[in-house]
């Protein structure tokens, strides 16, 4: 469906390594289909296509998605309510950037994972990666947007997404000049400047002087944004903040460092999780699993996600709490990811060691204590997120964690969330969560322990506050949020260039 749309509304330009859509050519009619993408960036700003008029520019990433590009001559297209853009990188430079230096280096960066004495080494073929993959990827990126936006008469509110796209305020800038907002939201982490030692000063520079050229960015929580605010100062000589927590000067440009805690959209989520299909799953994996209490976790394969700390808690719940025995199940749901990056296959072989370790000690001929179900599928995430007693969200470190968020809102049985303090969610959920320290196995069997053996009453107050809180703030509110503060930060550019000019 196409909008109409005035010389004053505002157009939204989204830019993302991964789209909103994945197209696939059918074998027998050679029809190209289009599937909604999957993670928590694409879940969360798909919903905002019916409010905006919004231009999406992803990288295509498959060979549907080339053949779409082509069928298209390039041309931006609408797929149901946005238009869609795809740039087609050289397989050899995407390569490099995605797996060289978005992940794992800044992804590794940012979740702080180094194993520091033994990696990463930086050598000639990461700076090679850098210059002829991350650069020159974020460049087509630019250019793809400058190419559309240059001659728009109405206001332009430029959004990239995460940490593949730092270098892009850079080289939108220098073409587009101030006409524009720009205005990146990274999805993940930003730590301390000290987890910043590792990338080599001219790359550090490049990249913080390029989001510097942001007119504001904009973080998951408040402790992102005064990292960031740090990290500049510590770096960049003639950066200051003169005193704020949320804000830096540089080069005469007032650069505001925004919390804007994401969330799931919410009447989507509660659509699909009542939808007859999911609840055909759900009765299914019931019946699979058998009348167990379950302890659930739903994660990508991910090593900041702490899997192998979480089995070895509930090997440990086993062992200092027998009576669970032959009662309570682990149920894992885990969607590979980034096969490619050596450290996430080791990731997977060690997750299913472990799990097998625990199964062959404390199995009978009845009861499996862990099960480990491989694969994306949402609405089996959704129907399993139903009957969970306690969901476990342990990770090293995360942005926000929407599991989380999505598991408090659909849960029908008042199970217990167990959360890691280092994941955002934690400053929202937090008072009504058992937190735990991800690195404290013991901590979190006791956590589980905890949660299973909790009174009713308290579990299903837990339940209700937590529901209520998601259910206040969705994605929606999260993203007006921020397009209101540009259009407000486009307004005051407006009024002073006009006292300019008087
Ligand atoms: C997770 C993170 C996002 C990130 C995405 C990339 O969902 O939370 O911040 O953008 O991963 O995943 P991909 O599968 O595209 O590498």
């Amino acid at each position: 469906m196409s909008r109409e749309t005035t010389t004053k509304e505002p157009l939204i330009v989204i830019a993302s390594n991964r789209g909103p859509y994945s197209f696939k050519v059918n074998e027998e009619t050679k029809e190209l289909t289009a599937t909604r993408g999957a993670g928590g960036l694409v879940t969360a700003l798909g919903a905002i296509g019916g409010t905006y008029d919004v231009l999406w520019v992803a990288a295509a990433l498959g060979k549907g998605d080339v053949e779409w590009v082509r069928e298209h001559k390039g041309q931006p297209q609408v797929v149901d309510d946005m238009r869609i853009a795809m740039i087609v990188p050289e397989r050899r430079r995407y390569g490099l950037y995605y797996n060289t230096i978005a992940n794992p280096l800044l992804w590794f960066i940012q979740h702080e994972l180094w194993d520091t004495p033994r990696q990463p080494s930086i050598t000639a073929s990461t700076w090679e990666a850098w210059r002829e993959g991350y650069v020159a990827i974020n460049r087509q990126f630019a250019d793809a947007i400058i190419d559309v936006v240059k001659d728009s008469e109405r206001p332009v509110l430029i959004f990239p997404q995460d940490y593949h796209l730092y270098l892009l305020p850079h080289f939108l800038r220098e073409k587009l000049g101030d006409k524009v907002q720009i205005q990146p939201f990274l999805h993940i982490p930003w730590p301390g400047p000290d987890a910043w030692r590792i990338l080599p000063e001219q790359m550090r520079t490049e990249l913080l002087t390029s989001l510097l050229m942001s007119n504001r960015i904009g973080f998951q929580t408040k402790t992102d944004a005064f990292n960031f605010v740090q990290t500049c100062r510590f770096y960049l000589p003639n950066a200051h903040s003169y005193g704020s927590r949320d804000s830096i000067e540089f080069q005469r440009r007032t650069v505001s460092a925004v919390g804007y805690p994401i969330s799931i959209d919410v009447e989507r989520v509660e659509e699909l999780a009542s939808a007859s299909s999911t609840r055909l799953i759900r009765e299914h994996l019931i019946s699979s699993i058998g009348d167990y209490r379950i302890i659930l976790r739903v994660d990508r394969i991910e090593p900041s996600k702490n899997i192998v700390r979480g089995l070895e808690a509930f090997r440990a719940l086993l062992q200092a709490h027998p009576e669970h025995r032959g009662k309570v199940k682990m149920l894992a749901l885990l969607v590979p990811s980034r096969m490619e990056v050596e450290e996430y296959r080791t990731y997977l072989g060690r997750i299913m060691s472990e799990a097998g370790r625990i199964n062959a000690e404390f199995s009978d001929a009845f009861y499996e204590p862990v099960r480990i179900i491989l694969g994306q599928n949402y609405e089996r995430a959704l129907a399993a997120m139903q009957f969970f007693d306690v969901l476990l969200v342990n990770p090293l470190t995360d942005g926000m964690n929407l599991v989380a968020k999505e598991g408090a809102l659909v849960n029908q049985r008042d199970g217990v969330l167990v959360l890691s303090e280092f994941a955002g969610a934690i400053y929202e959920l937090g008072e009504h969560v058992l937190k735990i320290s991800p690195f404290d196995v013991y901590g979190t069997a006791e956590a589980m322990h905890q949660a299973l053996t909790m009174p009713y009453e308290e579990r299903a107050q837990r339940a209700a506050a937590l529901r209520e809180i998601v259910q206040r703030a969705g994605v929606k509110e999260w993203f007006s949020r921020q397009v209101d503060d540009a259009l407000a930060g486009m307004d005051r550019n407006r009024t002073q260039e006009t006292k300019a000019e008087a």
